[in-house]
């Protein structure tokens, strides 16, 4: 059986994937920085929550995080689905400190979790980074967004040839309708959602399984390595 760590298992894009590859037969562990929302997240697993065993850590722990994925290993598959909530604003107006932060819950817990898991990595495993199409797009107030994601990003293809055999990935999406948006009141979220979904190609918002169906095949498919797969409705096509 392969084991999947999901490090931010508890919410959105981590939590559709933890269903789907707990019902491909993997042993699933997720975790995340609150234990409300992974006993939250194992009750919206239902059934399949008893095969997900939870985590508090958090991924700028790399102690924490060594001590997890040692207790775990061999880890077949390690997913990064976590990010922090900041660093949007045109520049004019951009808080610089929230950008480094931004940094911080992005960039830097990626490479926190990648450094401190990789010596308990299987010799054949899979990592999936989640970056976002904001990092080849040109959204005006997404330049910092930009740059955080294109860092994450920019790691998959040297990781990849570096790494191997173990394979390295990322997933790119666009609009996904998680709780990542919940900063945004429900009304103002769903006039926004309208919006967008109207002027993409796909005429729609993505939900997390979407994503998550994308993110479960590069976790497993053995021919798939250094690849940026773009699962955002076509919002790249987009100039705005
Ligand atoms: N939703 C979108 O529209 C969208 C678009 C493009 C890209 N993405 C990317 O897709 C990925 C998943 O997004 P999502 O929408 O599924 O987000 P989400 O619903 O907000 O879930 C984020 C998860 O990460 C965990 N997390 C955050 N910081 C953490 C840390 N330092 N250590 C451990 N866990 C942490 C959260 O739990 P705790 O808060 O309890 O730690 C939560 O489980 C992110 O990289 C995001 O940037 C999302």
């Amino acid at each position: 059986m392969t084991t999947t760590l999901i490090i931010g298992g508890s919410s959105g894009i981590g939590l559709a994937t933890a269903r789907l590859l707990v019902a491909r037969g993997d042993e699933v562990h997720i975790a995340g920085r609150s234990a409300q929302r992974l006993d939250d997240a194992r009750l919206a697993l239902g059934d399949a929550g008893t095969d997900v065993a939870t985590h508090v850590v958090d991924a700028l722990d790399a102690a924490a995080v060594a001590s997890l994925a040692a207790k775990r290993a061999p880890v077949g598959r390690l997913v990064l689905t976590l990010s922090g909530s900041e660093g949007a604003g045109r520049l004019a107006e951009l808080d610089l400190a929230a950008l480094r932060r931004a940094f911080d819950g992005k960039f830097w817990a990626h490479l926190t979790v990648l450094h401190a898991a990789l010596p308990h990595l299987a010799e054949n495993a899979s990592i999936t980074l989640l970056g976002a199409i904001t990092a080849r797009a040109s959204m005006p107030g997404t330049a910092g967004l930009a740059a955080v994601n294109a860092a994450v990003e920019a790691l998959v293809a040297p990781l990849a040839a570096e790494l191997a055999p173990v394979r390295v990935n990322g997933v790119s999406p666009g609009y996904v309708d998680t709780p990542w948006w919940g900063m945004v009141p429900d009304a103002d979220r769903r006039a926004f959602f309208d919006g967008v979904a109207s002027e993409l190609p796909t005429r729609r918002i993505a939900t997390a399984d979407d994503v998550a169906e994308v993110v479960a095949l590069v976790a497993t498919n053995p021919n798939l390595t250094g690849t940026v797969i773009e699962a955002d409705g076509g919002a790249r096509l987009k100039a705005a």
